[in-house]
């Protein structure tokens, strides 16, 4: 098997003493799609931002492309991108403005032709003189995800890329995600809260629970252990308390 490119070894993070992510590990190789599944405040944000470098971790170690994170940090950046929708990008510049300007740190050659392209890919050519602040959150993600592919990012951190979008939208972010899957095969790491995109999109998931992952594996692996009909039975069950963490 391929090495992964992506590989988290036994990370925690404590903010005073509260422990926001607990030993955590974690792999991903070229062309998989990881859920981290879990309910607010179980670590996702955080383990993503310890990943982007924004966020040291008190013990263990990342490793992104086969090198240290701390060590080789303006490197991997360089090729890795995320897109969250918490956090909006300058709201006073219109679409092809902002581009231009995460292009222009990016290093890319063509921004024009390359930001065609992606407002082409993700459907919204027709935003690009739209004001930024101005969009609605479905636009904005989709501005936000071709801010995120700008450099052709083979390591790709999506944090809740559905979170408040109508189910169209959201639908089509997940298949968006299938097709670069397909076409470009980078590493993704996928958190979500909604049971149907990690399903959906996920190769494999890691259940994320207070800091710790519960359980991992294929959706129909984790239904079975949980003993839920679905995922969101599963997820309600983890949520409530109702069933310990379990070795793996
Ligand atoms: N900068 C911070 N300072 C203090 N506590 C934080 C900070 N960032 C996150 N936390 C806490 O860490 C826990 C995990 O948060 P987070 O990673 O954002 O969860 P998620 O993304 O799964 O909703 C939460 O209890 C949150 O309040
Ligand atoms: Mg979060």
């Amino acid at each position: 098997m391929a090495e992964p490119l992506l590989q988290v070894r036994n990370i925690t993070k404590r903010f005073g003493k509260l422990v926001a992510v607990d030993d955590l590990n974690l792999e991903v190789r070229a062309g998989e799609v990881i859920g981290l599944l879990g309910v607010n405040g179980a670590g996702k944000t955080t383990v993503m931002n310890m990943i982007l470098g924004l966020t040291i971790p008190n013990e263990g170690t990342i490793t992104v492309f086969g090198r240290d994170l701390q060590k080789h940090r303006i490197d991997i950046l360089k090729r890795t991108n995320f897109c969250t929708t918490y956090a909006n990008l300058p709201s006073n510049l219109k679409v092809w403005q902002n581009l231009r300007v995460f292009a222009g740190l990016y290093g890319i050659k063509n921004p024009v032709d390359k930001i065609e392209e992606l407002l082409d890919m993700l459907g919204i050519s027709h935003l690009r003189e739209s004001i930024t602040g101005r969009l609605s959150a479905g636009e904005g993600t989709r501005v936000n995800l071709a801010k995120a592919l700008l450099n052709d990012p083979e390591l790709l951190l999506l944090d809740e890329p559905t979170a408040s979008l109508d189910p169209d939208i959201a639908d089509k972010v997940r298949k968006l995600v299938l097709r670069l899957q397909r076409e470009r095969s980078p590493a993704i790491l996928y958190t979500s809260h909604n049971m149907k995109d990690i399903e959906e999109v996920c190769d494999r998931i890691l259940f994320l629970h207070e800091g710790r992952i519960l359980a991992e594996g294929t959706a129909e692996e984790i239904k079975e252990r949980f003993a839920g009909k679905d995922l969101d039975e599963v997820f309600i069950k983890v949520a409530r308390n109702e069933v310990q963490a379990l070795q793996i």
